[in-house]
């Protein structure tokens, strides 16, 4: 009877069909996204007010790509690892091997700082310091040696630290040291015109600048406030936007404290 049919009615049946799949779709969809770009959004993270843990709140921003918010600007987050617990960032401000560019510092809240901070494994590299600065004088214990690595070869392999060369015939010193110092002190007091960070330095013990890893690598720690039972009763953990109380996320017509169907 199929060929009986005309056409238009064919097209209403696949449309039909259509909807009817898309229905059970809509209705199981979690009021929070779970992704922004290619990068996974879970729990303790979330894009929207109201999504994931309070004490992350408004720290994502999710505009065509994902960026970490602190006080000193917007962050391109490169990967979530959920299992490690990590999110590298990029600061497109920042000097690499490739680019130099003036340092500006980085600053986070104190919230930031307490459940995701920097990991133990990212050095930030404090470029052509003046020979005033404190971490070359008082507080020159804050840098230490990154696996036998030097400044004569950050500024010798790296085109972009080249400059630090030309008009001296010494190199100018350099630091690296850890987030701490540059939590504690500001570009300006240390003194040091340039600045760059680099992650997974436990792998580069001999390994060229060229090939380091540039970026920030944070450690993050999540709340353990039972969000494994409302997930399980296939919510989404989230918080009241008033309170922050914590809510589970059931559709986006119900939620409830603690789990989905009860
Ligand atoms: C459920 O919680 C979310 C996040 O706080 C909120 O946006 C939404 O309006 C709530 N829905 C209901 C039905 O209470
Ligand atoms: C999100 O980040 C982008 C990129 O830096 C920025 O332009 C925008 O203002 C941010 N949006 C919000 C709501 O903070
Ligand atoms: C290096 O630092 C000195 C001051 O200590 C500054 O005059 C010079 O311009 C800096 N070099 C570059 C390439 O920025
Ligand atoms: C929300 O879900 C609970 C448990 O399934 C149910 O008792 C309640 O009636 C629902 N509320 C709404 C507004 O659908």
């Amino acid at each position: 009877m199929f060929p009986l049919l005309a056409p238009f009615t064919i097209f209403k049946l696949a449309l039909l069909t259509l909807q009817l799949q898309a229905i059970p779709i809509t209705l199981t969809l979690s009021p929070c996204k779970n992704s922004c770009g290619n990068i996974p959004i879970n729990y303790p993270f979330g894009i929207e007010d109201g999504c994931g843990a309070p004490q992350f709140r408004h720290m994502l921003n999710c505009t065509n790509d994902l960026f970490f918010q602190t006080p000193s600007g917007a962050y391109k987050v490169q990967s979530i690892d959920y299992d490690k617990k990590s999110m590298t960032i990029y600061d497109p401000a920042m000097s690499t091997c490739s680019i130099l560019q003036p340092h500006h510092d980085f600053v986070m809240t104190d919230i930031q700082s307490a459940i995701i901070p920097p990991s133990q494994d990212t050095v930030f590299v404090l470029l052509n310091c003046s020979i005033d600065s404190p971490v070359l004088n008082h507080y020159k214990y804050l840098c230490f040696n990154f696996e036998g690595h030097t400044c004569d070869e950050l500024y010798g392999s790296c085109n972009a630290f080249r400059v630090f060369h030309l008009f001296s015939n010494s190199s100018p010193p350099c630091c690296f040291t850890s987030y701490n110092t540059v939590k504690f002190m500001s570009m300006n007091i240390l003194d040091c015109t340039h600045y760059t960070s680099v992650f997974n330095t436990n792998n580069l013990k001999g390994v060229g600048p060229l090939d380091w890893f540039y970026g920030i690598k944070m450690s993050f720690s999540v709340p353990d406030t039972g969000c494994e039972i409302c997930k399980q009763s296939g919510g989404t953990c989230g918080f009241d936007t008033d309170t922050e109380g914590l809510l589970c996320l059931c559709s986006t017509s119900n939620n409830s404290t603690r789990q989905c169907g009860k």
